[in-house]
């Protein structure tokens, strides 16, 4: 029997030879289909609440160490901030102006409460919404795999760059149809952009906290910037 890890750790490892396994990652839909109502009812009742959790806290500090890298003091744009972990790491960091837009109401309220005279957050659905100016950082952590057609977005949003500008874009492998998903995305995104930069990180389950996850974070530029 093979165990998730192994699953996880293996789907993680593909990604190093995508010419072998390419034809594997074609999948044009994904596993998931939220509504706003979903997003409301699922961060209302506490479904979410694990995205202050050490783990992924761990996660959103990795992020705001990379954007900081790359967009040091940068204006930064979150896609789908939900409660505002990213933006609380950036905030001990220093950065000049944040914006954060997420579908959920909910969310948005919790993560107004950590709110500082260089942050603004928005409700607002990602596929129709116009930044209102352009970025050294744009941002989807963990956002990305919920939009229709999460390649056309990004490609969308890139026009929103500074010129020196790069895209952070984080996917977590929990399983083996997410997986295919989430590798089919990375897949699609190559033929647009060049990876800056890539952390792959493997948990693979503790006492505390049983989840194996595989995370991928990628900074990317597009190919014609
Ligand atoms: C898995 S959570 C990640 C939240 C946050 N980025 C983090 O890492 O803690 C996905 C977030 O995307 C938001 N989202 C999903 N679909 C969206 C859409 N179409 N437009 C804007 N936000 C969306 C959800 O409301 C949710 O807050």
């Amino acid at each position: 029997m093979i165990g998730k890890n192994w699953i996880l750790a293996a789907l993680l490892a593909s990604q190093s030879h995508p010419r072998l396994l390419r034809p594997l990652f074609r999948l044009k839909s994904g596993p998931y289909r939220y509504d706003k109502q979903q997003w409301e009812d699922e961060f209302s009742a506490g479904g979410w609440d694990f995205l202050t959790s050490p783990l992924e806290r761990h996660r959103n500090t990795l992020l705001a160490g990379c954007v900081d890298q790359y967009a040091p003091d940068g204006l930064v744009l979150e896609i789908g901030c939900g409660t505002g972990a990213l933006q609380s790491s950036l905030l001990r960091n220093g950065h000049r102006a944040y914006l954060g837009i997420d579908i959920s109401e909910a969310a948005l309220a919790r993560a107004k409460k950590n709110t500082d005279g260089r942050s603004t957050f928005l409700a607002a659905p990602a596929e129709t919404f116009e930044p209102p100016g352009s970025y050294d950082a744009i941002v989807f952590a963990e956002t990305l795999y919920y939009l229709a057609d999460p390649a056309a977005q990004l490609v969308r949003y890139s026009r929103y760059l500074n010129p020196d500008g790069h895209l952070f874009v984080s996917m977590a492998l929990t399983g083996l149809r997410d997986g295919f998903w989430k590798l089919s995305i990375w897949q699609d995104l190559r033929s647009h952009f060049k990876t800056a930069n890539e952390i792959d990180l493997f948990f693979p389950g503790s006492s505390t906290c049983p989840a194996a996850v595989a995370w991928t974070l990628k900074v990317l530029k597009p190919k014609n910037g």
